[in-house]
């Protein structure tokens, strides 16, 4: 566990930093308040694309983007593929008025690791001790729902992810839907959009009726990204365990990357 009492007091001190003890305790008053607005408000699916939309803006090679709080920026809120994620924002800032000290990126990063602890997901270890930026990244750094696996792959290469990171992380859809308003897609990938299991992938490989996004049905097309697909539909504990790897490494993207 990232940090008990005896961590806290001494400072969390680790290859990603430090935190003190006032703040370490500020986290865990952040996990309780979470918990409570997330299932409250059946906002697990948004606080998770908003965690997802903040990391994943990264770009390897320049170091810029990432898991920085930046999204909170209007400009980045106004990008095309944010449309719903003012609301997550929002939400977050009652946190933020509970917890001051704990950073935007910290708190949209636990967020996304609450959301799936309470639909019945794996737990996530989180790290903290993120630094807030308020430079955005330019449009255009998120996947395109309607293009193919080269695209994929050039988008989460970019951000230094593999293969197995975009199977297993395209697993999140197993909650949540798609909005016309937003997305311009209309669905939900499972039957239960509130509860975080490997239905996603069952559904990919079997059901010819259930939403799939063009990009969900390159994973069982492109022979590289099946593997995955179906070894995640028949081990429901190998998703969980897989998820949890690439999910950390996703709430790690530009975090003190030195
Ligand atoms: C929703 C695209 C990967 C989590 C969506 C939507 C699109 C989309 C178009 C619908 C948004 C709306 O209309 O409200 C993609 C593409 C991906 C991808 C192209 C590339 C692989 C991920 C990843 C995660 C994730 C890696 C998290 C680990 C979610 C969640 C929702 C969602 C939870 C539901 C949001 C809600 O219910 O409001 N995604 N996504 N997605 N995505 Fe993804």
């Amino acid at each position: 566990k990232p940090y008990n009492r005896t961590m806290a007091k001494e400072g969390v001190v680790g290859s990603k930093g430090s935190v003190d003890f006032e703040y370490a305790k500020q986290i865990e008053k952040a996990r309780r308040e979470l918990r409570a607005l997330i299932s409250s408000r059946n906002c697990a699916p948004l606080m998770l694309r908003l965690a997802w939309h903040d990391a994943g803006t990264y770009d390897a090679k320049t170091r810029t983007g990432g898991a920085n709080g930046s999204i909170r920026n209007q400009q980045e809120l106004n990008h095309e593929a944010n449309r719903g994620l003012e609301t997550a924002v929002q939400f977050c800032e009652e946190v933020k008025g509970k917890c001051p000290r704990i950073s935007y990126a910290d708190l949209y990063q636990l967020a996304g690791v609450i959301a799936v602890e309470v639909t019945g997901g794996p737990t996530i270890q989180f790290v903290p001790g993120r630094k807030d930026s308020l430079q955005s990244p330019p449009e255009g750094r998120l996947p395109d729902a309607k293009q193919g696996a080269k695209h994929l792959r050039d988008v989460f290469y970019r951000m230094g992810l593999t293969d197995k990171d975009i199977v297993v992380l395209s697993g999140g859809h197993t909650l949540g839907k798609a909005h016309k308003d937003r997305s311009g897609f209309e669905g939900q990938w499972t039957k239960n959009h509130l509860k975080f299991d490997n239905s996603y992938f069952v559904e990919l490989m079997d059901s010819k009726d259930s939403f799939k996004l063009p990009t969900d049905k390159v994973l069982v097309e492109d022979p590289e990204f099946r593997k995955y697909v179906e070894l995640y539909k028949n081990d429901e504990d190998a998703f969980f365990a897989d998820y949890a790897v690439s999910h950390k490494k996703l709430s790690e993207l530009g975090f003190n990357p030195n």
